[in-house]
């Protein structure tokens, strides 16, 4: 296992390593042109590999997020035997999801950005998915300082498949303050209220007068410790928003952005939500890069995907991938100032 970085004209640095497909660090400017890593992580792929709990900078497959009791049934026979690892219920693919496993690697490049292509075969019934499932993933760093991912996947068995992507960011650094004095703005009118264990009721809610409601953005510290049950309940934001856009089609999700350093980044995606996380998990326990010990709520993930519990939830855009069909999937995270 080793470590690649992609560097791009402006200077911009994003390592990866070919265990997990993990983000370990991304070097970006602030308004003065002062560099930084706002990617929370280890320094080294043996301590992601004894104690990455957190799923730092982790390709997420099989399926991002929660399958509700870890079953579902497709094409009308039952699909049970998911892990069940998080409560009652199966989070991130499993016990050995697409984060703890080693991808086959090959440069790619083209005009005005280079980049990695990740490859992986996950057998047929690894962690009680059916079908062989080819899946590649694209990490790009472009000239326009995005970081590019695309997707893509085959299957010989019908299955289902909402990979995603579990960067923590801190735009002020990851071993700087607090991110929780940044400003996010989503752009989704709804969202998928859940039960306590994380799993959606079914119900696409309204985020009008409510604290969920990021369409203009604002601090999101100062509504992280709402009063409101459908947020209290998930210890903070750690919620699923339905994103105002064509579903397909490349569209902005979210924008966050640090006031200190004038870091800001936007996140498109073609997938239809995003996974707005606080890092309410973390907890001390996690000690990375530098000897920067990780305290609660110090990163964030925006993890682009399809709802949780699709493969339960018949009226939530579908996450079935049959044989013949090529799933894609693509997500910018951009980088700027202001
Ligand atoms: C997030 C999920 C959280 C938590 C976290 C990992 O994607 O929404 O509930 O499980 O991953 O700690």
């Amino acid at each position: 296992m080793e470590f690649f970085t992609l560097e791009n004209k402006n200077g911009l640095k994003l390592t990866f390593t070919n265990y997990g497909g993990i983000v370990s660090k991304i070097h970006v400017p602030d308004r003065d042109g002062a560099f930084a890593d706002v990617a929370l992580g280890f320094e080294t792929v043996e301590e992601y590999q004894d104690h990455n709990d957190a799923y730092f900078g982790a390709i997420i497959g099989r399926y991002g997020n929660r399958i509700g009791k870890g079953r579902f049934e497709l094409d009308g026979s039952e699909v049970s035997g998911l892990a069940i690892n998080n409560g009652e219920n199966h989070l991130h693919g499993g016990l050995k999801g697409f984060d703890k496993v080693v991808w086959q690697t090959e440069a790619v490049s083209g005009d005005g950005y280079t980049g990695m292509k990740l490859t992986y075969r996950s057998a047929d019934g690894e962690e009680g998915y059916p079908g062989n499932l080819d899946a590649s993933v694209i990490y790009k760093l472009t000239d326009a300082n995005e970081w590019v991912i695309e997707y893509e996947a085959t299957t010989d068995k019908a299955t289902v498949f909402n990979p995603t992507q579990h960067a923590y960011f801190n735009l002020a650094g990851h071993d700087g303050p607090s991110p929780l004095d940044h400003e996010m703005q989503i752009n989704a009118a709804f969202f998928t209220p859940t039960d306590h264990g994380g799993i959606p009721t079914g119900e696409i809610k309204s985020v009008e007068g409510t604290d969920m409601d990021f369409r203009q953005a604002r601090v999101y510290g100062e509504t992280i410790d709402s009063e409101d049950s459908l947020i209290s309940r998930l210890g903070g934001y750690d919620h699923n928003w339905v994103l105002d856009k064509q579903y397909g089609e490349l569209g902005l999700a979210a924008v966050a952005y640090d006031p200190k350093s004038g870091r800001e980044m936007k996140v498109f995606t073609t997938e239809p939500g995003v996974q707005f996380y606080a890092g309410n998990f973390l907890d001390g326990s996690l000690t990375g890069k530098g000897g920067k010990v990780y305290q609660k709520r110090d990163g964030f993930c925006l993890e682009t995907q399809h709802f949780p519990d699709s493969p339960n939830k018949g009226h939530f855009p579908a996450t079935t991938l049959r044989p013949g069909q090529v799933f894609r999937s693509k997500t910018v995270y951009a980088f700027g100032v202001r």
